[in-house]
């Protein structure tokens, strides 16, 4: 890099079991972390340097509003990645995770939990124009992470507001479940489906209807989470596929890859903000779906879930 005292820090990926777009209202939602981590590497610079290339203050949103938050205007940042980009996994929450960890580090400030998933969420919210903290709360803490659960299912870990909605974060104990990623290869930024599901939900009852439906089914879903019925998580996955696709957030590929995974699975549905991107099966023959998923022109990944949240990288540290 530039000489400078850096620090390394990764953060993993997410995918959301059950609740995206409805969490964005204050409802519950569900999700989990991935092995598939984001990487970066930063030290002080007076401008913006990425990659070994100097690119302009407002190149990446997420940057900007993590290095602005610590009071930076430019730093030196190297980043790799093994979360496809615009895909439903994180991607942009892991980096935003990990930046804000190794900042925070490189400049002697707090580094719980707590303050990297807000300072990611704003950056989220800066970048999307509206959003919810479940995909920087869960890259961010790692294993499990259920926003606005009932008492009883989750651990209270800290509570994020943002204009009149607020999310209880909590943590819960991952069941032993196996889960296929299908990639369908189209990349799909979240902010515009998060803004047609609004104009959808606040021009049409029977859309906010969908809202609230979607809400109840993760309700459900986390009951059946705890009591480690698959048979039951994987219907109501399934439901709340069909339930996003009415908002008009899936597409015919991700239906493709969600049709050709139920024969072997509990349950299938798409992940994260839809319009292509990701779909995840819950199943006990991860071959089976995987070759399902590829014979469909998808990409499967078969995940680790249980992962530890952001964390510095001592190894590469200097
Ligand atoms: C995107 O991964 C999840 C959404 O619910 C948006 C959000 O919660 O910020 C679609």
């Amino acid at each position: 890099m530039n000489g400078q005292p850096a620090v390394s820090a990764s953060a993993p990926g997410k995918m959301i079991i059950l609740g995206e777009h409805s969490v964005v209202y204050g409802k519950p939602a569900v999700a989990l972390a991935i092995n598939r981590r984001f990487y970066c590497r930063v030290s002080r610079s007076g401008e913006m340097i990425l990659n070994g290339r100097r690119v302009p203050a407002f190149v990446h949103p997420h940057i900007s509003s993590v290095i602005n938050d610590n009071g930076l205007s430019g730093i030196s940042m190297d980043a790799g990645t093994q979360i496809p980009t615009s895909s439903g996994l994180g991607s942009s929450a892991a980096l935003s995770s990990s930046l804000s960890l190794a900042v925070r580090k490189l400049l002697g400030r707090d580094t719980d939990q707590e303050s990297i998933a807000k300072d990611a969420f704003n950056a989220e919210w800066n970048a999307q124009g509206r959003a919810s903290p479940i995909d920087t709360s869960t890259c961010t803490h790692g294993g499990g992470v259920a926003l606005n659960c009932p008492v009883g299912i989750g651990r209270e870990l800290w509570r994020i507001s943002k204009n009149d909605r607020s999310w209880n974060v909590s943590e819960f104990d991952v069941p032993e479940m196996t889960f296929v990623v299908g990639h369908t290869g189209i990349k799909a930024p979240t902010g515009p489906l998060v803004e047609k599901v609004r104009k959808y939900r606040d021009s049409n009852t029977f859309a906010a209807e969908i809202v609230d439906e979607i809400a109840n089914i993760t309700l459900e879903g986390m009951e059946r989470m705890k009591q480690d019925d698959r048979v039951g998580l994987g219907s109501l996955m399934t439901k709340n596929h069909k339930l996003l696709s009415i908002l008009g957030v899936s597409c015919p590929q991700l239906n493709k890859l969600v049709e050709c995974s139920l024969p072997y699975s509990y349950g299938a549905k798409l992940t994260g903000s839809g319009g292509g991107g990701c779909m995840i099966a819950l199943t006990d023959h991860p071959d089976k779906v995987a070759r399902a998923i590829t014979l469909h022109g998808g990409t499967p990944y078969i995940v680790n879930t249980g992962v530890p949240g952001v964390q510095v990288d001592v190894k590469k540290t200097k």
